[in-house]
């Protein structure tokens, strides 16, 4: 296995990958697997990177340790896929194996130009020869690297674009995640930063090659935001540039901020001429307990598709029993409505639905099942309607003693996701909530369940919320209950992946 903080070639993956035949097929032969998302064969896997589609083809490269659930060793994993839903595994593909980036190959990100595309990723160092380093800001190497490929399967050579000295010298040693942005023929580098004060902030590098970079501003809210901000990924839609990231630290207020790490969206007013620039309308991207790390990237139809590792630091994950761990969110397509970034599930995804059953405008009062409407992997489609009620809930994943909730409560205008019976080991009470418009007395939800993962899309994807749970795959029942007279028109769908 693996020494840490040690180089590791492909040689020694392949070396592992022959000792480690019995953990593969123990693994594939687990029947908890979700079915409609990515999952490792084994190991650990954490952020995508490396987004991108080349030739028709999506890549999805992503942090991966191959052997061990802990996720200390970071490569880059590598999938492709056409249709979001079958992928090939090429297994890890770019390691730890040089000075420049010996204890690991941390998150990053592709570019596409001149037929080419261009990675940027995150060399880290840690280093041991003095016993007074606080790995904050001291002790630590942070180097930003790239490498090309004409195809998405064989790399140039690593090229060092930056070390830690390049950096503004009142930065810590925590600089990271670059993410390439175009506009007017000049590119931008996006860099997740902290500062010496303990100060979340992005760094703004701007090239006109790919490979020289010229500091050119940090970007960060008045008031301090978290003491980190990991995975910036800096885009335009609608001809407004929006930034996703995942500031750390940030306190809890009322309903928001309640995970350990957060992702939010903002605005972002950017004058690239003066600098001068103004954050704009932060929002929790994603309101569930597991969802980090996303990044995006543009289709050559024009989509701009999100992905997130579902999954967190610092959070409780799921039921461990094979000895592997982490999962990416079905892949979503993102859109603008009324100045809000929207997400819906990849429309592809509706290729693989089966076993349709439909009920309409069905009145809902005391608990109720509906024929066929059950199962753990589908996708549920249903419609709150009416003026007669207080609170509606669903219940999920349930058996005797199992279940989650979903909870609209229509006088406070909440959605309360709660997994406090979903067989979660500690027990205490877990729930997230959120603020949904209730349009002209509808709700509409979109409720995606494979096995141990939930993932809720409100009002035609306006807000998300993400999360697992901890429920034995056999326990499939859902029901519906209102304490006054709801309408529910409700659409279920199997996900089948052959
Ligand atoms: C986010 C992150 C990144 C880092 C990577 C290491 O989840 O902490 O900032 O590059 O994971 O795996």
């Amino acid at each position: 296995m693996f020494e840490k903080y040690k180089k590791v070639y492909k040689a020694d993956y392949e070396k592992w990958y022959k000792e480690n035949e019995a953990y593969r097929q123990r693994v594939a032969a687990d029947q908890d697997r979700l079915k409609f998302h990515l999952m490792p064969k084994t190991g650990w896997l954490n952020d995508p990177n490396g987004l991108c589609q080349f030739n028709g083809t999506y890549h999805i490269y992503y942090q991966y340790t191959p052997f061990e659930p802990t996720g200390e060793l970071k490569t880059w994993g590598h999938y492709t896929t056409k249709d979001f839903i079958h992928y090939e595994d090429f297994g890890p593909v770019v390691f730890p194996d040089e000075d420049m980036d010996a204890h690991g190959v941390y998150s990053g990100s592709a570019f596409i130009e001149d037929d080419t595309i261009h990675y940027f990723y995150t060399g880290n160092l840690k280093y041991f020869d003095r016993d007074d380093y606080d790995y904050i800001n001291s002790g630590r190497g942070s180097n930003t690297i790239t490498f090309t490929s004409k195809d998405g399967y064989e790399f140039t050579k690593k090229e060092l674009l930056m070390t830690t000295d390049d950096y503004p010298a009142d930065m810590s040693n925590h600089v990271r995640d670059p993410k390439i942005f175009k506009k007017n023929e000049k590119y931008y580098m996006v860099l997740g930063a902290r500062d010496v004060e303990g100060v979340g902030m992005i760094l703004l590098y701007e090239s006109t090659d790919l490979k020289n970079w010229t500091y050119k501003n940090r970007i960060t809210t008045p008031q301090k935001f978290g003491y980190m901000w990991e995975c910036p990924d800096l885009f335009e839609m609608d001809g407004q540039l929006y930034i996703i990231c995942c500031p750390q630290g940030v306190e809890t207020q009322g309903i928001d901020y309640e995970n350990v790490h957060q992702v939010t969206a903002m605005k972002l007013d950017y004058d690239f001429d003066t600098d001068k620039y103004e954050i704009k309308d932060i929002k929790l991207f994603d309101r569930g307990f597991d969802f980090y790390a996303p990044q995006t990237m543009e289709t050559e139809d024009g989509r701009r598709i999100l992905i997130g590792w579902m999954q967190s630091w610092d959070n409780p994950m799921y039921p461990d029993t094979q000895r592997y761990s982490g999962m990416m969110t079905v892949p979503r397509e993102l859109s603008m409505k009324g100045g809000r970034i929207c997400q819906k599930p990849v429309r592809e995804l509706e290729n693989y639905r089966s076993n349709v059953i439909s009920y309409d405008n069905v009145c809902i009062h005391e608990e109720t099942e509906l024929k066929g409407i059950s199962g753990r992997s589908i996708d549920l489609e249903i419609a709150l309607k009416g003026k007669e009620y207080g609170k509606f809930r669903i219940k999920l994943a349930a058996d005797e003693k199992h279940y989650s909730e979903i909870i609209y409560d229509k006088d406070e205008k909440t959605l309360t996701f709660d997994r406090t019976h979903s067989g979660f080991k500690k027990d205490t009470i877990s729930t997230r909530s959120m603020y949904v418009s209730d349009k002209k007395d509808v709700i509409n939800l979109r409720i995606l369940v494979d096995r141990f993962s939930v993932e809720i899309f409100v009002n035609d994807g306006e807000q998300v919320m993400t999360s697992l749970i901890y429920t034995p795959v056999d326990a499939s029942g859902i029901s519906f209950a209102s304490n006054g007279n709801t309408h529910l028109d409700v659409t279920k769908y199997d996900i089948e992946v052959k």
